[in-house]
């Protein structure tokens, strides 16, 4: 009888303290400070840059707390699950990717460490890409994850996301292989540009004047990337890569 009494007791504890570690591990991976995430000035090269550009527009972070290894690989996995059964899809003539699969899911069945990372960048991008002056966040309505697989020799050219549907930001997180996007002001005819380095798990996203005056397209593998930071360049091969689209709907 104490026996059990002791047994029940201590199970109760035991049960206390696995919620509370719930609460921890849930809070800890959708919350983390953002404010000491900054971007990565290695990742962009401005020295093309046309005069004036707003360089806070164009940004990539590179943090393990933004998606740490394993949690690329579970949602690599998750992914191509959903792509492998389907094609690649050829563009027309005229069209702005080729060479794709395209992938929109249901967030709640992506396995819990997905769901998790998006609903963390989701959070991440409230706070520190739609805080007002004040500090507020707003109420920020999101359209369902974008999932994009692009061959090696796919391609994805110039173009602004439409201004109908998609709000104030487009961020992608790029898994698996390494890109550079270019970013060009459009109806301009000089070969001024930025890029950015988009290496895997990497999270960009385009605001302000990037998201609504510049194109943005991937350059073919091949091509030489050198940073801001740098002085010597090396040459970036674009493999398969997949990457997930985060956008906010389009407010009245
Ligand atoms: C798009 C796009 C970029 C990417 O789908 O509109 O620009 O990182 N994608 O896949
Ligand atoms: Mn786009």
């Amino acid at each position: 009888m104490t026996n059990l009494l002791v047994l029940n007791r201590a199970s109760r504890h035991i049960s206390t303290a696995s919620i509370y570690l719930t609460v921890i591990t849930r809070w800890s991976s959708t919350e983390f400070n953002y404010q000491d995430i900054i971007p990565n000035l290695n990742l962009i090269n401005t020295k093309n840059a046309p005069e004036n550009f707003d360089q806070s527009t164009a940004v990539v972070y590179n943090y393990p707390e933004i998606i740490s290894p394993s949690e690329s690989e579970i949602l690599i996995s998750d992914i191509v699950q959903r792509t492998c059964r389907k094609r690649y899809q050829k563009g027309h003539w005229d069209s702005v990717i080729s060479g794709y699969k395209e992938v929109e899911f249901a967030e709640d069945s992506l396995s819990n460490v997905s769901q998790q990372v998006i609903s963390r960048i989701r959070h991440f991008l409230e706070r520190k890409h739609f805080n007002n002056r004040d500090g507020d966040v707003h109420n920020i309505n999101w359209l369902p994850v974008h999932g994009i697989e692009l061959k090696e020799d796919g391609y994805l050219k110039p173009h602004v996301d439409s201004v109908k549907f998609s709000g104030d930001i487009v961020a992608g997180l790029s898994l698996l292989s390494p890109s550079i996007m270019r970013l060009k002001k459009e109806d301009s005819s000089d070969d001024s540009h930025v890029d950015l380095l988009l290496l895997p798990s990497t999270l960009y996203v385009l605001s302000g004047e990037s998201r609504y005056r510049y194109t943005h397209e991937l350059l073919d593998s091949g091509v030489e990337f050198c940073s801001d930071l740098d002085e010597n360049s090396s040459i970036i091969h674009r493999c398969k890569r997949i990457s997930l689209i985060f956008r906010d709907t389009k407010e009245d």
